[in-house]
């Protein structure tokens, strides 16, 4: 017999546009842009130890451009200059993004407007010129303009393809043999950050990016806790999601996400990233979110790191979705999302949470509405 609650789990769930919010659903407000990213560049890191996180990249498909003691540079198969730059120091931490901005963008603007101050070029891999400025979390984060664009690696070819269907059969006396190797990553694809402050986040990257929200998904009091926001970058299509902002207990670097060729690269890249050693986090699946196939890892250090393929795109044109915020609604199959996904249930925990209800940064009713969106079984049968 069916577990009784499966097939409520099993419904897919509702979303609506947002001409057309159900009542009591507030609208994520989007503040006129400063400017506009059209690219995120790349991840900035600090590492005690440069060694280990170099094994790590190289295993999950990046390119390491240079290599010294104190400074680490990969790319990716495509013409970004940089994907992650990593530095050695006292902690092991995620320093910030630094996203590219249109060529029309005033990065002067932010000087005088929200105290950015100039890069020195030189620190910039691929060169131009750049600000940095903090987010209300006081994250640093780099804005940049006229970088040099590198010359594309080449890539195996997308066997999507060839793949039969009960409909379609292009492959006929050819098999399917991928090579096993790591997953090219092609790109950076998007960065996952969970705030205290859902809301000021969300104002001021919205704001300083000109991003638009593509999904937003509410707590029960129709307050929204999460979006997933993508490029404005016109008629050309986007990613569904580049940047994602979620409301939690803290400040934290959830996860970075990295685009590979194909479903098979994905699978394969697993193999080499288990024979090699690697803490291997949740995947492969599919999300429910932006569609993509993905497979996560965890860095040396425990910063996790998704390969993804097949994800939606989208123009600027198309209207921002909104569904309620639960746990099972980040995939739409594959195995539970492990338990480190959400908030820790510990003594660190509570007494971070006593200390942001006590600066008024919490209050106990959202905590209250945070529990009840993402402690609900997601599959009650798994
Ligand atoms: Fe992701």
């Amino acid at each position: 017999m069916a577990h009784p609650q499966a097939k409520a789990a099993l419904r897919q769930p509702e979303s609506y546009r947002e001409s057309r919010l159900p009542p009591g659903v507030q609208a994520l407000h989007r503040p006129a842009a400063l400017g506009r990213a059209v690219e995120l560049a790349f991840l900035r890191w600090e590492k005690r130890d440069l060694a280990p996180t170099e094994r790590f990249w190289r295993d999950f498909g990046f390119h390491v451009a240079s290599s010294t003691p104190d400074r680490l540079v990969a790319r990716a198969a495509g013409d970004a200059p940089c994907i992650a730059l990593a530095e050695r120091g006292p902690a092991n931490r995620f320093v910030g993004p630094a996203f590219s901005m249109s060529g029309d963008t005033d990065l002067a603007a932010y000087v005088q407007r929200l105290g950015a101050t100039w890069l020195p070029p030189e620190t910039i891999p691929g060169g131009g010129r750049g600000v940095e400025l903090h987010d209300p979390s006081g994250r640093a984060v780099w804005l940049l303009q006229a970088q040099a664009r590198a010359e594309a690696m080449p890539m195996r070819p997308a066997i999507s393809s060839q793949t039969n269907t009960t409909r379609h059969s292009p492959r006929v006396n050819r098999t399917v043999r991928t090579p096993i190797e790591p997953a090219q990553v092609a790109k950076l694809g998007h960065l996952v950050l969970q705030t205290v402050d859902f809301a000021g986040m969300a104002r001021w990257y919205l704001r300083v990016l000109g991003l638009i929200p593509t999904d937003v998904q509410y707590l029960p009091d129709g307050s929204p806790n999460l979006a997933f926001c993508r490029l404005d970058l016109g008629e050309e299509p986007a990613d569904h999601h580049t940047l994602v902002l979620v409301g939690g207990l803290e400040e934290k670097y959830e996860h970075s996400a990295y685009e590979v060729t194909d479903l098979d690269a994905l699978g394969q890249g697993q193999q080499v990233l288990r024979a090699a050693g690697h803490s291997h986090l949740w995947g492969i699946g599919r999300h429910l979110l932006g569609s993509q196939l993905f497979d996560y890892w965890r860095d040396p250090d425990g910063f996790e790191h998704e390969h993804y393929t097949d994800g939606d795109l989208f123009t600027a044109e198309h209207e921002t979705e909104y569904s309620p915020l639960t746990f099972g609604g980040i995939w739409a199959w594959g195995d539970d999302a492990p338990a480190s996904m959400k908030p820790k249930k510990d003594l660190r925990t509570l007494m971070r949470v006593l200390g942001l209800l006590r600066r008024r940064s919490l209050t106990v009713g959202r905590l209250k509405l945070l529990g009840a969106a993402l402690d609900a079984p997601a599959r009650p049968w798994l």
